[in-house]
């Protein structure tokens, strides 16, 4: 791997162009972002609240599920069960850190050839485009795998906010899985219990303002090789696009929601009925933008392969059954031209 530059120092010297390196449109894909223009564009909203409540609202609300997984993989949750506490001390410690001198910084820096940590995505070339994107990305569960070393000690509350967040992540995930399990017909304990040994890791993301937006991603497109993801947006304006019917649609950041979408995993386990939607972040000029976002994933002792009661009696198998280091092998070798779900068919 080559090492990148920090966006935010570069953002610091108030540049009036950006770096050639970030620079996206010389091959033509234009980047300007879409706006939801009609209701029908606009993310799907549940409420965990009516989930729950099985004798009222639950069949109603695990219809709209279905529908926002099968047709958006991606809906906004509310009454989701994080306490309010963890939401807002969470924002806080990471804007805090992202505040510290880089030097700072620096102590829980990324260590040469590995994610973990702070620093920027990896990239494997000098003419590979960089992402206009700083983070902190940590391994939070189970708690055997969390490395230390690379958790900031600085501001002082981090590591106990962050594991305290990612306990009640891993409460919300199970509850999304087994309401998903229900929207499929299938309640597969197996399936929303291997969540509860699941790994749980976390990617702090902060996004500089940048003087020319309209030709840089903060983000580029991509579909999450998790089971799902779970975004905690921290910005007041948008930043976060789906794929929806060919036109990139903003989330507009809600006060106090999530923002949860499919990854692979579920997409395979679902054999397909859930799709795990493609997705980018976009960069605003004047204002810096801050993003949590927690990828859940089963126990590595779960298989990954569509659920049985989705397969038989002639319903055929969309995607092969793997083992999880299969799967992570598969994902690390594949190849970047070719789309990762099809090489899983
Ligand atoms: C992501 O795709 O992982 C993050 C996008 C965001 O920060 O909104
Ligand atoms: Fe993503």
């Amino acid at each position: 791997s080559l090492s990148v530059p920090s966006v935010q120092e570069l953002a610091f010297q108030r540049p009036e162009k950006v770096p050639a390196r970030y620079i996206r449109d010389q091959d033509g894909d234009g980047i300007i972002a879409t706006y939801p223009s009609h209701p029908s564009l606009r993310v799907p909203f549940i409420d965990m609240a009516k989930l729950v409540n099985a004798d009222t609202h639950q069949k109603e609300e695990l219809r709209k599920l279905h529908l926002a997984c099968k047709d958006w993989g991606v809906f906004q949750l509310v009454n989701h069960g994080l306490s309010n506490s963890s939401l807002k001390n969470m924002g806080n410690q990471v804007k805090r850190f992202f505040e510290l001198p880089l030097q700072e910084k620096k102590r829980w820096a990324q260590r040469p050839g590995t994610l973990e940590g702070y620093g920027q995505a990896f990239v494997t070339s000098e003419d590979q485009k960089l992402d206009w994107n700083d983070m902190i990305f940590l391994k939070c569960l189970p708690i055997q795998n969390r490395k230390l070393d690379l958790w900031p000690q600085n501001p002082p509350e981090f590591r106990e906010t962050l594991e305290r967040y990612s306990e009640e992540i891993r409460e919300v995930t199970m509850s999304v899985v087994k309401f998903l399990t229900m929207s499929l017909g299938i309640q597969d304990k197996e399936i929303s219990e291997s969540f509860r040994e699941g790994l749980y890791d976390i990617r702090m993301n902060c996004y500089p303002p940048c003087p020319e937006p309209e030709r840089v991603l903060g983000i580029a497109p991509h579909a999450d090789n998790s089971g799902i993801t779970l975004l905690l947006d921290c910005a007041d304006f948008p930043g976060l696009q789906f794929l929806k019917d060919k036109k990139w649609v903003n989330v507009e950041p809600i006060e106090g929601a999530i923002v949860v979408n499919i990854g692979q995993i579920i997409e395979v386990m679902s054999n397909g009925i859930y799709k795990a939607p493609e997705h980018r972040a976009v960069v605003n000029k004047l204002k810096e933008r801050f993003s949590i976002v927690t990828f859940c994933y089963p126990s590595p002792h779960m298989d990954i392969g569509p659920a049985d009661k989705l397969t038989g009696e002639g319903k055929v198998a969309v995607f092969k059954k793997l083992t999880h280091a299969e799967y992570f092998r598969k994902f690390f070798n594949r190849d970047l031209d070719e789309s990762f779900i099809d090489s899983l068919r």
